[in-house]
């Protein structure tokens, strides 16, 4: 199986120790399903601030698109599409992630691109990137110096006005309190033996041993936290829609890729490492919740899990390295109902009321 550490730059030196460690293939001991990561402390007044600016589309360009329009709660933080729109007529060329247990992420995006402990920069991105808010940072906090209401929340949360990296930071604490609520599997990993039901705890024998799955899905975010070419195969939708084709152009060019008029896939992190052996590669998702999280893969184009599984049971995609793994039709359905007990509640969180503009007195302010 062809695997890469991704580059940190802040943890470049442990991370060359840590990769010297990791051209073993990982021991047992380390390939454990382990509970849910505890829930990260968080100061309640950003939080509270964080949730009314997720829901508030004045901070995109035209006012229109707010982060709940492709993490909408009420379809397990993604927009349910396999393609993500983008913003206003812009069509994304990859798939709206969820953002369960978003503060324990390694790395963010698909191709690992940004640190998974920079919420800021994450936020800093969706915000002002043209295909996603389309927003500039000076004017978003204009906007927010209109809204009383809003001027008072962030003097009690930062004790300050409204301003770009504060903004930022309150919608990054909020992420924080996203989490799967009573999952199965987590009941059961704390000990609750009664949570999983015979297909289940069946589907976790094989995710552990004749499946392998847990090669790569370990640990309390049921990730390794590292890329890996599955050779999902492409969306035809990709190849069809000039649009997709852009952004997708338009985010290499971003990234200084190589040659990038040239490419028609999506090459994953490459892009961000320039080297072919990253080619093709995403990050290992989460799996948490994926009961509620379809359709799948970085580009949408699996609808059910019953389809991921035969994608594994195939062997996975070209140059994967992945043998076929001979599953029977009542191995693949424990299988799913394993990957089900993963899933927790659905979202009880609404929109909240969001504050309105009150126009200020000339010379007053
Ligand atoms: C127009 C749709 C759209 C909007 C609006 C949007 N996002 Fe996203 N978001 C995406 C897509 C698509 C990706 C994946 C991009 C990629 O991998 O190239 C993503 C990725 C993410 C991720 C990384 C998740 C992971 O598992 O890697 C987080 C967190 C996130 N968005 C939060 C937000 C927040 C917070 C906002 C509002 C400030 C927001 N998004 C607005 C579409 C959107
Ligand atoms: C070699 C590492 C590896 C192995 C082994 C592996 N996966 Fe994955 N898994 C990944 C990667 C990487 C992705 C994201 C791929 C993409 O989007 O192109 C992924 C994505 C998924 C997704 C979709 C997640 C989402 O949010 O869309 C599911 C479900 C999944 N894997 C289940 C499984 C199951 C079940 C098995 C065992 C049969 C398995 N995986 C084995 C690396 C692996």
């Amino acid at each position: 199986m062809r695997e890469t550490r991704l580059p940190h730059t802040r943890l470049a030196i442990a991370g060359l120790l840590v990769s010297m460690l990791m051209a073993a293939p990982a021991s047992s001991a380390d390939t454990k399903l382990a509970p849910l990561p505890d829930a990260k402390k968080v100061n309640a007044d950003k939080v509270e601030l964080g949730r009314k600016l997720f829901f508030d589309a004045r901070l995109s360009g035209d006012t229109a698109t707010s982060c709940a329009t492709c993490h909408d709660p009420a379809k397990g933080w993604g927009d349910g599409k396999p393609l993500s729109n983008g913003y206003t007529s812009i069509q994304y060329f990859r798939n709206a992630p969820n953002l369960f247990n978003a503060g324990h992420r390694s790395y963010f995006m698909w191709d690992g691109r940004l640190d998974g402990s920079d919420a800021g920069t994450l936020v800093r991105d969706m915000l002002t990137e043209a295909h996603t808010m389309n927003m500039d940072s000076r004017l978003a906090q204009e906007r927010l110096k209109q809204v009383p209401e809003y001027q008072a929340m962030f003097e009690k949360a930062f004790k300050g006005d409204p301003y770009g990296g504060k903004i930022y930071g309150a919608i990054g604490e909020y992420l924080k309190t996203i989490r799967t609520v009573d999952a199965p599997l987590d009941k059961y990993l704390r000990g609750d033996k009664g949570a999983l039901g015979e297909a289940a705890l069946r589907g976790m024998a094989l995710f552990e041993g004749k499946a392998g799955c847990v090669q790569c899905h370990f640990g309390a975010t049921l990730s390794d936290g590292k890329v890996h070419a599955t050779g999902v195969p492409a969306n035809p939708e990709l190849d069809k829609n000039a649009e997709r084709q852009i952004s997708m152009l338009r985010h290499f060019s971003t990234q200084g890729t190589p040659n990038y008029m040239n490419l028609r896939e999506d090459v994953g992190h490459y892009v961000v490492t320039k080297d072919k052996k990253d080619w093709a590669k995403f990050l290992t998702s989460s799996l948490w919740d994926i009961g509620q999280t379809a359709p799948y893969m970085h580009n949408g184009v699996f609808a059910t899990l019953e389809d991921v599984v035969a994608f594994y049971n195939g062997g996975g995609g070209e140059k994967s390295g992945m043998k076929p793994l001979q599953l029977s039709d009542a191995e693949r359905a424990d299988l799913v109902a394993f990957l089900k007990s993963m899933t927790g509640k659905a979202p009880t969180e609404k929109a909240p009321v969001l504050p309105d503009y009150k126009l200020r007195t000339v010379g007053k302010n």
